[in-house]
């Protein structure tokens, strides 16, 4: 059995002066950024000032804008000189967070000392809050299974130096900690993560975090007609498969006003209609939309939003077995309405129909559901942006524009009525999905629409951007763990309630 890591490991502090020679050698490098062209009166301030200016000319032109050296200290402390290179999105600001730490991290510094001079208090807050994402991302080890472990020294400690006022790091590093428990749990390989792993690692998870957690297991799920999920988990070789159900309640709160769904598919095979090697190769990051809802969920506590809410995770495998669903059967989801499988391979949609209609139930003011789900969505995408649809036309600009503030970048698509044209069923209520293939991510969403009252608004996260080789924004890995920071940001001006107004 695999043991949950800290997850917090990473001690950021503030000194207010400027640093002296003493703070340089206390720290195994530092990291100063400067404005392209700074006073001369800057270098006089700071010690090693002409070092410092020496470097500074060096950062032009190269990649990142950036040079590194090391100060004649007595501890030869290393140091990375870095602009700005006058990125204008969040996006594109953390991309170069990210390089940066990379950069900086080549030192395998202990600590790391940050110092930020010259700009304008705005930029200076920004600039912290974009290295410390993407300091913090960078710090987190992801799971390995090495016989040898490295040797290699992981970032233990920043200090921002010269932070007056102190910065607010505290939306920040929220956002942090959800995205590293989302993308270590999507890491994990499949016969580490089982459903009942899954299962003993969320709630030790959440028992830390003082949210509860239950499940509603196979035999729940049949009393309550749950046979779209139960569709899927037939195939498996065991009766771990569930949903599992979490809930954060502040003082005196008793609903979920926010409910989060997601796909946790712990590996998709394809089913009866299995996959090719290739496709099927990393398929047990299929889980990562449950991930990131857990992730999501954790953020938002320690945040202590005045308001409750529940992740709900649909955790099952799809397997290929004597048992498994297959095309042409007729399944009725909790819901009553009936379904023709057409393809086991879209089990994702199966599972989150009959987790979407039983979450409906706590009558939240909003559901935000999160998964891996379609192809067709990398395809429209690539794995740069995610996709996003909503029963309310209105949240598809606000979702656009929290994902610039982000750096987590979404696009809309359509979900017009005629589209359901397409999953027409002679047999049954609705088609699964359509046999020409093309659009399906636009079907997946129209399909899950079925399983949640029209009166509950609703937005569909397809997690395209769930993996992208060489990381993404601030993220220094393939798993990108996309969505926790999105959905703080969404959610960090109003809360669900405000949410559901504003979308009306
Ligand atoms: N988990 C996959 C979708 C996926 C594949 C997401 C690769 C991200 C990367 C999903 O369950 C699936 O297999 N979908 C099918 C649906 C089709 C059979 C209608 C697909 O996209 O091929
Ligand atoms: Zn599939
Ligand atoms: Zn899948």
């Amino acid at each position: 059995m695999i043991n949950l890591p800290d997850f917090e490991l990473l001690k950021i502090s503030q000194l207010s002066g400027i640093p002296t020679r003493k703070i340089y050698d206390a720290l195994d490098h530092v990291l100063i950024i400067l404005p392209s062209d700074p006073p001369e009166t800057l270098f006089r301030r700071l010690p090693q000032g002409t070092q410092l200016r020496r470097l500074l000319k060096k950062t032009r032109n190269t990649k990142a804008q950036s040079a590194t050296s090391r100060l004649n200290n007595s501890k030869a402390t290393g140091v990375t000189v870095a602009t700005l290179d006058g990125a204008t999105t969040a996006f594109n600001q953390l991309t170069w967070a990210r390089k940066i730490i990379t950069r900086c991290s080549q030192d395998q510094p202990g600590n790391l000392g940050i110092l930020v001079l010259g700009l304008e208090e705005e930029k200076r807050q920004s600039t912290l809050e974009n290295l410390v994402a993407a300091a913090e991302a960078a710090a987190f080890q992801l799971p390995t299974f090495k016989s040898v472990k490295k040797t290699k020294a992981p970032l233990e400690r920043i200090k921002i130096l010269a932070s007056k006022p102190r910065v607010n790091l505290n939306t920040i590093r929220a956002q942090a900690l959800g995205n590293n428990i989302a993308r270590w749990f999507t890491a994990l390989p499949p016969n580490k993560l089982d459903a009942k792993n899954y299962r003993k690692l969320v709630k030790a998870l959440c028992a830390r975090y003082g949210i509860q957690a239950t499940v509603l297991d196979e035999s729940k799920l049949e009393r309550l007609g749950a046979n779209a999920f139960l569709a899927v988990s037939q195939g498996n070789a065991n009766r771990d498969a569930g949903i599992i159900q979490l809930r954060y309640r502040p003082p005196g709160i008793k609903y979920p006003g926010l409910m989060l769904v997601g796909k946790g598919i712990l590996f998709d095979t394809g089913g009866t209609n299995l996959k090719p090697f290739k496709s099927m190769l990393d398929m047990h990051m299929d889980m990562e939309g449950s991930a990131v809802a857990l992730g999501a969920l954790i953020a938002l506590a320690t945040l202590e939003v005045p308001y409750g809410i529940d992740a709900w995770l649909a955790v099952t495998e799809n397997r290929l077995s004597a048992t498994a669903y297959k095309s042409q059967d007729i399944i009725q989801a909790a819901n009553g309405t009936t379904i023709q499988i057409i393809h086991t391979d879209a089990e994702g949609r199966m599972v989150l129909a009959d987790t979407l209609a039983l979450a409906a139930r706590e009558k939240p003011d909003v559901i935000i559901d999160y998964a891996t789900l379609t192809g067709t969505c990398v395809s429209a995408l690539t794995e740069r942006y995610s996709g996003v649809f909503s029963n309310r036309i209105k949240a598809n600009a606000l979702l656009y524009h929290a994902g610039v503030s982000a750096g987590e970048r979404v696009w809309p698509f359509p979900m017009d009525e005629d589209y359901d044209e397409m999953l027409h069923s002679e047999v049954a209520d609705i088609k699964q999905c359509s046999e020409a293939g093309y659009g399906d991510h636009i079907l997946a969403a129209r399909f899950l629409s079925k399983f949640v009252p029209k009166d509950i608004p609703w937005i569909h996260i397809d997690l395209s951007a769930g993996q992208h080789k060489g990381g993404l924004a601030h993220i220094p890995s393939d798993i990108t763990g996309f969505g926790v920071k999105l959905t703080l940001e969404l959610l960090s001006e109003r809360g669900p309630t405000a949410l559901a107004k504003e979308l009306s």
